[in-house]
């Protein structure tokens, strides 16, 4: 079979471990996906950097629109990020009849279900295994690996910037401030590192799961959300002075309508993100550094545990590979047979109450 044709919108740091995992690896990716997997066609608005990281092979262009509007390109990466532009380009690539491959977390969590009504309208896929806990494969584990299962709760220690904080401030008694700066001296904070601090970056990936593990629209509006600005190096000391770490958890939880009231006519879901003390002794608790983990119970098969990189070059492309991988397998079959964006069934339990 011909190879499937891939444009690339945004080649920074995932984007170049994309495109570098794919050329590495390239004969044991054809075998796994049934066909060849090539990026033909890459934007980004600086061109000569772009050019001289893919090489000549691969069209370079300023504009996204060109890759969206080449007949020839079946799938779409966006690794542009944030709400804006790239909502915009995923809505005319999926209108377009693109396969869409996303690591934006932000955009989905924000405008999923515009988006995944779009994408079924049209028949087309949207894969963002990359925008949760970047390298681990949870959204495959929460749909296919665990589809048997009612899931009870998720926890995960989704964002790496905070987690390495929380773990230099214990390790070294270091301030906030001070252990923010050492995440941004080797690189793992943003230049604004706002959306990791507040607690958005975490929340963003926990509306996901939530969205996938319960059936339920996606509703970031409704989520506590709370950073770890508020703590200092003494709430760490206190915490480990009783046999607990504190950690920044996102968690969702499926409510039965009896568990809070008597009524069973209240369903619900609980969506939160903020720092939480964690026993020692727990294996989550003991997750340190900018590392990931995600704590899954299912009523089959009981806990379950997912550790990794959360972010970087090469754990996310390993996630934005496997989703393309699925997309070349899947993109001729019926698009009843293929894995729904979100299992969500309309009259089921849908609210997220906090
Ligand atoms: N800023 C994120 C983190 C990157 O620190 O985990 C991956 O989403």
């Amino acid at each position: 079979m011909k190879a499937i044709q891939v444009g690339l919108l945004g080649i920074g740091t995932v984007g170049s471990g994309t495109f570098a995992v794919l050329q590495r690896n390239q004969e044991e990716i054809r075998r796994r996906a049934g066909r060849g997997i090539e990026i033909t066609m890459v934007a980004d608005l600086d061109t000569a950097r772009a050019k001289a990281l893919v090489g000549e092979h691969v069209q370079v262009v300023g504009d996204a629109r060109a890759v969206i509007a080449n007949p020839d390109i079946e799938v779409v990466i966006e690794l542009i990020g944030g709400y804006g532009i790239a909502r915009t380009l995923v809505l005319e690539a999926i209108a377009a009849g693109k396969h869409v491959v996303t690591a934006n977390k932000a955009l989905l969590a924000v405008h999923g279900t515009e988006i995944f009504q779009a994408a079924a309208d049209k028949g087309v896929m949207v894969a963002f295994e990359a925008a949760v806990a970047g390298g681990i494969p949870i959204i495959k584990a929460l749909r296919e690996g665990l589809t048997a299962n009612r899931i009870q709760w998720i926890a995960g220690i989704i964002n790496g910037t905070t987690n390495f904080i929380l773990s230099e401030m214990r390790d070294k008694g270091l301030d906030f401030d001070a252990a923010l700066k050492d995440a941004q001296r080797l690189g793992y904070a943003e230049a604004d590192p706002t959306f990791d601090i507040e607690g958005v970056d975490a929340a963003h990936k926990a509306t996901l799961m939530s969205a996938i593990a319960f059936g339920i629209p996606v509703q970031f509006d409704k989520a506590h959300v709370e950073g770890i600005t508020q703590l200092a190096a003494t709430d760490i000391k206190y915490a480990e002075q009783l046999g607990y770490r504190i950690k920044l958890l996102g968690f969702t939880k499926r409510r039965e309508g009896n568990e809070l009231t008597s009524s069973p006519a209240v369903r619900g879901v609980e969506l939160r993100v903020h720092p939480t003390l964690v026993p020692a002794k727990r294996l989550i608790a003991n997750v340190e550094g900018a590392m990931n983990a995600v704590v899954v119970n299912g009523d089959a098969v009981g806990t379950t545990l997912y550790y990794g990189k959360g972010a970087g070059a090469e754990p996310t492309a390993s996630a934005v590979i496997a989703d393309l991988v699925d997309v070349a397998r899947l993109a001729t079959s019926d698009p009843q047979h293929r894995v729904p964006h979100l299992a969500f069934q309309p009259g089921a339990m849908r609210d997220v109450s906090v």
